[in-house]
């Protein structure tokens, strides 16, 4: 007949985190009749437990509260707290403990109940001490795989939430790599053309503030912003002759231009991770009024990513010197885009730029005074 020390043995190297204390065998008894307290605490001592035992259902919490027990053996009618109390606060005691409840044949009904409040298995009484000690076993090897269970799913679980947060972090470093590499891409396009250097950061820097007081929450602010940095990417891929010259453009020569749209989804598309930001970058020429490219979107159809850059594009565009024109100023700008509200402009975000201009103006007025 196996015992306990077999079963151990025979378990596999790779073993979860110990069961309460290891290496101790301790029963409790508790039963009110002492003939009974005596004969099982014989034979389980004989059988290697070490058995303390109780004569009422108080005696037995203050030993739990004491000590930790891998079984309790419980009768079910006690003299004052009956056993399904005893067993109630025990699991409360000692969630690991296996319990079994002892019962005559008439508690039956009372013995069920008290599985439900965490026994595991009752023996009938008059108790075989053959029957105890495979009941015993088993309850011990039920605990046992209950405790491995719960300590693999909390393995998982702390893994998953491991990978999770490890998960957040390549992303975040991720992120944080799409922005440098299209810094220094857009580096390298605005370094081709003097009346463009410093557009995107600009552009990304006013977005983000015209998204933050149309009240966008704090991700799509930082969408926008990011889409503001990569929204002219594809002019890479525009000749420099074109990009550079002054005066208007042919036609051909605009179709051309065009085209950096496209051009800047290509070199973004492996960018899988920042969908949001990538469709803003896609409806930055979109107009209000569904004439513009490359799909000719309207009104709400339009991201609000998409309506913000074009926006703070027409903006940046005007109050910079080109070489066959001046720079106009902030008002003049601001001015000047009213009367494409509507047409180029959808009309909150158009307030929500002459908000921002006017706030900026006035950082800069606090600026000045202090030096
Ligand atoms: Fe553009
Ligand atoms: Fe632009």
């Amino acid at each position: 007949m196996s015992d306990i020390h077999a079963t151990s043995s025979t378990r596999p190297t790779r073993s979860f985190r110990a069961i309460g204390e290891p290496g101790t065998k301790r029963i409790l008894i508790v039963d009110d009749e002492e003939t009974i307290r005596l004969a099982l605490g014989k034979f389980l001592r004989s059988r290697g437990y070490e058995v303390l035992t109780a004569d009422c259902g108080p005696a037995a919490l203050e030993a739990l509260e004491r000590q930790r027990f891998i079984l309790m053996l419980c009768d079910v009618r006690m003299p004052g707290m009956s056993g399904v109390e005893v067993v109630t606060h025990a699991a409360k005691i000692d969630g690991d403990m296996a319990i079994m409840m002892l019962t005559a044949v008439n508690d039956a009904p009372t013995a069920t109940e008290a599985l439900s409040h965490g026994a595991m298995d009752y023996l009938m009484k008059p108790i075989e001490l053959e029957d105890l000690n495979q009941a015993v076993e088993r309850a011990l090897h039920k605990r046992e795989l209950t405790i491995e269970q719960r300590n693999v799913e909390r393995m998982i679980r702390e893994e998953v939430a491991l990978r999770t947060e490890e998960l957040e972090k390549e992303k975040a470093a991720l992120r944080t790599l799409t922005i440098s590499i299209a810094d220094s891409l857009i580096n390298a396009m605005e370094a081709k053309d003097i009346y463009l250097r410093g557009h995107s950061s600009r552009v990304a820097d006013q977005a983000a503030s015209i998204a933050d007081a149309l009240g966008l929450d704090a991700d799509a602010v930082e969408n926008v912003r990011l889409a503001g940095r990569l929204h002219d990417v594809g002019k890479i891929g525009i000749r420099e002759d074109i990009l550079n010259k002054p005066g208007v453009l042919t036609k051909e020569e605009f179709e051309h231009v065009k085209q950096h749209v496209q051009f800047g989804m290509e070199i973004l598309a492996p960018l899988k991770h920042i969908p949001v930001a990538m469709t803003y970058v896609h409806d930055h020429h979109e107009h209000y009024d569904g004439t513009g490219y490359p799909r000719g979107l309207r009104g709400e159809e339009i991201s609000i990513g998409g309506r913000i850059l074009a926006a703070c594009d027409a903006f940046d565009a005007l109050t910079s010197r080109r070489a066959f024109r001046d720079a106009m100023d902030a008002d003049e700008t601001i001015r000047y885009l009213g009367n494409e509200v509507g047409r180029l402009l959808d009309p909150h975000v158009y307030q929500a730029l002459k908000t921002v201009v006017e706030r900026g103006k006035t950082l800069t007025f606090i600026d000045d005074l202090h030096g």
